[in-house]
């Protein structure tokens, strides 16, 4: 019988390998607004976001990370989750909602979906004091 705590879901996987609002080269290719920058202190990994604002929305955002495979399928996810709401509205996605919308994460890869939204925090948080 297959661990289950090792079983990553189709939509995981898709995230993972095909991430979405990924940043490709260097930070010159996306015209970003704010950044924010963080480390996981469970694993050392480490995230940043750039975040493009309009009219108080994240108009766009891209990321990169030095983090795991499910800390990448979490970060994309919330980037789809964040495209277009509110900064306010950003804020609030939580681990949870990243968790629900990959169709859950193994238990003890939860903690890596923090790492995107507390970069994300981050960038809107930098924003927010230019
Ligand atoms: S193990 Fe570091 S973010 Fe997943």
């Amino acid at each position: 019988m297959e661990n289950q705590d090792w079983v990553y879901s189709d939509i995981v996987k898709e995230h993972f390998l095909h991430p979405k609002n990924y940043l490709m080269g260097d930070e010159s290719k996306f015209d970003y607004d704010a950044v924010g920058i963080v480390g996981n202190p469970i694993c050392g990994d480490q995230m940043k976001m750039y975040i493009k604002v309009k009219d108080d929305k994240i108009d766009d955002l891209r990321w990169k990370t030095y983090g795991c495979a499910s800390a990448i399928a979490s970060t994309s996810a919330l980037s789809e989750l964040a495209k277009g709401k509110t900064l306010d509205e950003a804020l609030k996605i939580d681990a949870k909602d990243i968790d629900d919308y990959l169709g859950n994460l193994p238990k003890h890869k939860f903690h890596c979906s923090v790492l995107g939204h507390e970069a994300l925090a981050d960038a809107i948080k930098n924003y927010r004091e230019r």
